[in-house]
């Protein structure tokens, strides 16, 4: 059958199952997304608006007459020579040289959504200082060391390293900020209908009746119907008076189609408030790759966007994606990183309402280059000028000027915070499938894992569990005891996670459903009425998770005498909050949709899916009483949701081109502050060959989230349902992640305090190096694993990348050594992937096999040393006891493990603070040229040890060192 499948957004529910059951027959027609489904930038008016802003020709200039300053700030406003709008400009100083430039309305009609959501706390403050004042420019100094300067007419802000221009914001003349405005026409009528009622009306109203007229528009009656919530923004409207000085003059410019409402497919988008968009453009003077902007399925250095659509960051769920294309997924992190050789810098847009970022290159001699010279003293290099735009909120900038780009992602992580350490079960191999169909198919999956012996953490149950789509409840009948079901699992030191989606169906005999309509709880449309719309249950309301009463009733809900059938071993998956909705305007709720606090779901959309996770993170916590670390993985994500958990890449397809693109895709979230991040392994859609699934296995291993899923309607694919190849390399990748467990665990604790992420790009360790700035195709662990996936079918060789001048890298199983830098051929057979250790590292495993990696807790370490050329190497080990908040606390142990002089030594950084019997059991040194005679401990006792001549390889055997004590160990040659 060759029926394509239908597009979720139009389809009514049993259209939905049937299709779904067609493609289940033959799935392979039903791939290829619906485009007509989702906006290009022509069919969004915003985005031909803020796209047509005139270059090079800003009105906006700085009143210098208005500015003032605080040690930490200054404020100014600016004013466009055209309509005479004003906007207040604020300049604040932050802590890790990060300037934060803010620019809003003054006197808004309605006060303009602003995001804190996404930040940790609040930002803390440095110094500002104006250095020099005259009537073209502004100089300045921020946080000591940090030179920025405002230039007044046009408008710009510079900023710069040293003497190096790095940022300019408004180079370009870009700035658009659609001031609010009251809908002319609409006015007209209504004073035309005043007039005919009171008799007259004068060429100026006065307020009384300004305001009476004003009852009657739009933004009246949403405030009526907010108005018993305290925070209700909408204020200020005496102060647009002038704006209806002659109502005769019906202007024609404010009926430009899609300023005050807007129709896509059947949906119509009422934009009560009209155009209120805002925009800028953003250089990169020296910068010629830009990184970020989550999420994409696209490459990881980003492309030109001119010749086509922007990249555009507005969550949805767009069914069946297709790669290397600007489109929006199911996440938005507004955050970008610029590059060049000598440094890195980072810009931050908080706004969470639909936003398109441009990226253009400036060629020298254009007309945009020649305006970067000429205005900023800008060379005559190539560098990236990106332009950004959102459709409400405000323009909210922070700028993290590096230098390096590990101080760009701190910087970054101090605003918008870090992954705190998972338990150690996360960093595990999860088995999900949608379904597992019953209790008994989850024993037997779960049996199948321990008869194969091939660990697994966390088996995932899908939307079928539930009793008809009810989240937070059982299928009677499939799943009769889930209590006991979990307690099978956990019983191996294994977790179970179920799914828990914000779509609530509408249904009376629901709890959850009750509770919301009976307590205001569900997101409201236009009118405010409770809006509905289609999801799995069929009709389904969606909760406003903006309204914190909502966030804590959810968060109960987690309480295990509250979600029966849970334990403490029991974790979660929040999905479809985008929010997904199957008949609403791509996809997702309408724009105009009311939210707690009297803001429009346009304000916040790109937000909802994290203030789920939010909510759930805190019933986790409030279950366990703030013990144990929770796990959510989220779908949906925003700037902030990464100090909420995991995130995964969504619907992908068993393809070989989506296997590839998981790499830029997950290094681009990386380096946007979202660590634990993963894609489902095998892809979702579709059947992968074996030789397909084992590279996506052996790839997945060494990803930081690594979970097998499956879309209802593929094939089962546990692995030994494969030959026995297949089934047993599916089982070698899976154990050799087990084996290094402990520098994840590692990696990721540095994470919660450096924000460095654990997968990074090889510009990260190497930034000076331009030949890893636009690769895709591999990635590091930390500083010291490299690794090289194989994303092609039958491919015999690969060309392996070895950065770093001088740098050895050793095959981590056969310890072969290449040298950096350069490119190499490596062969590669179907039993494993190019990875490589650096020399210069050590690297701690553990490589006894177990059936979880709880059970692992107490088992010994191997220490992998790999010398460089001076016979030296670096590591760390980090050991906790692995799922409680003690950590926090300083129940932990850092070994400072290095090698020198033929001594290796472990010293602890917080000697005491954590007790363990594990014990290192082996340590292999590697690149060592010739035997040692002997081998002691500090103590005086003799290592076993033996030397292969041929790969250079010591192996000491059984030295049985203490973790939790200082040691060391001396090679005598
Ligand atoms: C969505 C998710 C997918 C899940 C399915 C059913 O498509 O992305 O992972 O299996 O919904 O819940």
């Amino acid at each position: 059958m060759t029926l394509r499948f239908k597009s979720r957004s139009s389809m009514d529910h049993s259209w939905l199952l049937f299709t779904l059951v067609i493609c289940g027959v033959t799935i392979q027609s039903c791939i290829a997304v619906d485009r007509g489904n989702f906006k290009t930038c022509d069919q969004n008016a915003f985005c031909k608006r803020q796209r047509a802003t005139q270059l090079g020709n800003s009105p906006w200039e700085i009143l210098l007459d208005s500015l003032n300053s605080t040690i930490n700030s200054l404020q100014v406003q600016v004013i466009s020579s055209r309509s005479q709008a004003r906007l207040q400009l604020q300049l604040i100083a932050l802590a890790d040289s990060t300037l934060h430039l803010q620019l809003d309305e003054i006197n808004p009609i309605k006060l303009r959504y602003r995001s804190q959501e996404s930040l940790s706390g609040s930002p803390q403050l440095s110094s500002l200082k104006i250095l020099e004042q005259s009537s073209d420019s502004i100089s300045l100094s921020f946080g000591g060391t940090g030179k920025a300067i405002l230039l007044v007419k046009p408008f710009r802000l510079d900023v710069y390293d040293g003497d190096q221009l790095v940022i300019s914001v408004n180079a370009r003349g870009l700035l658009n900020f659609e001031h609010q405005r009251v809908r002319k026409s609409k006015l007209w009528e209504a004073m035309t209908s005043v007039a005919q009622t009171v008799g007259s009306v004068g060429s100026s109203l006065p307020g009384k009746a300004y305001s009476w007229v004003l009852q009657w528009l739009p933004w009246s009656s949403e405030a009526a119907a907010t108005e018993a919530n305290p925070s209700d923004p909408v204020e200020g409207l005496e102060q647009e008076e002038g704006e209806v000085k002659n109502p005769e003059e019906k202007p024609q410019e404010e009926e430009e189609p899609g300023l005050w409402e807007e129709t896509f497919k059947s949906h119509v988008d009422s934009k009560p408030y009209g155009p209120t968009s805002v925009g800028v453009d953003i250089s990169f003077p020296g910068s010629r790759h830009v990184y970020g902007i989550p999420e994409h399925a696209d490459t990881f250095a980003l492309k030109q966007t001119k010749n086509g659509d922007p990249y555009r960051l507005y969550n949805t769920d767009v069914f069946e994606y297709e790669l290397y294309n600007p489109m929006a997924l199911y996440g938005a992190v507004p955050f970008m990183i610029a590059k060049r050789q000598q440094g890195a810098v980072g810009v931050f847009w908080n706004n969470a309402a639909e936003t398109y970022v441009d990226i253009e290159e400036s060629s020298s001699g254009s007309v945009v280059s020649s305006l970067m010279n000429l205005v900023s003293g800008g060379g005559n290099e190539p560098h990236q000028q990106t332009h950004w735009f959102s459709e409400s909120g405000i323009i909210d900038l922070y700028i993290m000027t590096g230098p390096t780009p590990k101080d760009v992602v701190r910087q970054y992580g101090s605003l918008t915070g870090t992954t705190p350490l998972p338990q150690r079960f996360a960093l595990g191999y999860h088995q999900c499938r949608w379904n597992y169909n019953d209790q008994e198919d989850v024993h037997n999956v779960d049996k199948g894992f321990d008869l194969h012996d091939i660990p697994y953490d966390v088996l995932w149950l899908d939307i079928e569990h539930t009793d008809g789509k009810k989240y937070f409840t059982w299928d009677p009948i499939k799943f009769p005891d889930p209590l006991e079901m979990a307690q099978n699992l956990t019983a191996k030191g294994r977790k179970l996670v179920t799914i828990v989606d914000p779509h609530m169906k509408r249904d009376s005999s629901f709890f959850f459903h009750e509770h919301c309509e009976q307590n205001d709880f569900y997101v409201k449309d236009k009118d405010g009425k409770i809006y509905e719309g289609w999801c799995w249950p069929g009709s389904a309301s969606y909760p406003d998770f903006f309204n914190p009463n909502v966030r804590d009733y959810w968060a109960s809900r987690f309480a295990l005498d509250k979600y029966e059938g849970t334990s403490l071993d029991v974790y979660t998956w929040n999905d479809m909050n985008e929010p997904s909705v199957f008949n609403g305007p791509e996809v997702t709720m309408p724009k105009d949709c009311l939210h707690y606090g009297g803001y429009e779901h346009r304000d916040v959309h790109n937000m909802y899916g994290m203030m789920v996770v939010e909510g759930t993170i805190r019933g986790q916590l409030m279950r366990s009483d703030y013990k144990l670390r929770p796990f959510v993985l989220s779908r949906s994500f925003f700037a902030g949701s990464q100090r909420f958990g995991a995130v995964w890449t969504g619907d992908n397809i068993a393809d070989w081109e989506h296997l590839a693109i998981a790499v830029p895709m997950l290094l681009s979230l990386s380096v946007s502050g979202i660590p634990f991040c993963g894609a489902d392994v095998g892809g979702f859609f579709n059947n992968p060959n074996s030789e397909l699934l084992t590279r996506w296995y052996q790839a997945g291993a060494f990803q930081p989230f690594f979970r097998g899923h499956a879309h209802l309607h593929t094939k089962r694919r546990e692995p030994w349902l494969f030959d026995e190849q297949t089934n047993k390399l599916i089982k070698s990748s899976i154990k050799q992640r087990y084996t290094y467990l402990p520098l994840w665990y590692t990696l990721f604790y540095e994470h919660e305090k450096t924000a460095t992420p654990p997968m990074r790009p090889l510009w990260m360790e190497y930034p000076q190096d331009v030949e890893t700035f636009s690769m895709d195709n591999q990635f590091l662990l930390g500083d010291s694993i490299l690794v090289h996936p194989v994303v092609r079918s039958g491919e015999t060789e690969v060309s392996v990348y070895f950065p770093g001048d001088n740098t050895l890298w050793y095959e981590i199983e056969t310890y072969k050594v290449y040298q950096g830098s350069g490119y190499q051929t490596i062969p590669v057979a179907i039993n494993k992937i190019p990875v490589f250790q650096r020399g210069g590292t050590i690297v701690p495993k553990k490589e006894r096999a177990r059936r979880a990696s709880s059970l692992m807790a107490k088992d010994p370490y191997t220490l992998i040393v790999t010398l460089d050329k001076q016979g030296k190497a670096q590591g760390r080990l980090y050991v906790d006891d692995g799922q409680s908040l003690d950590y926090q606390k300083g129940s932990y142990l850092i070994l400072e493990l290095s090698m020198e002089n033929h001594v290796l030594s472990s010293k602890i950084s917080n000697q005491g603070a954590f007790e363990t019997p594990e014990l290192i059991e082996k340590i292999v040194i590697a690149g060592l040229n010739r035997s040692p005679s002997s081998i002691e401990d500090n103590t005086g006792r003799a290592v076993e040890y033996r030397y292969d001549t041929t790969s250079q390889v010591l192996v000491l055997r059984k030295p049985n060192l203490s973790v939790s004590k200082e040691w060391d160990v001396s090679l005598k040659m």
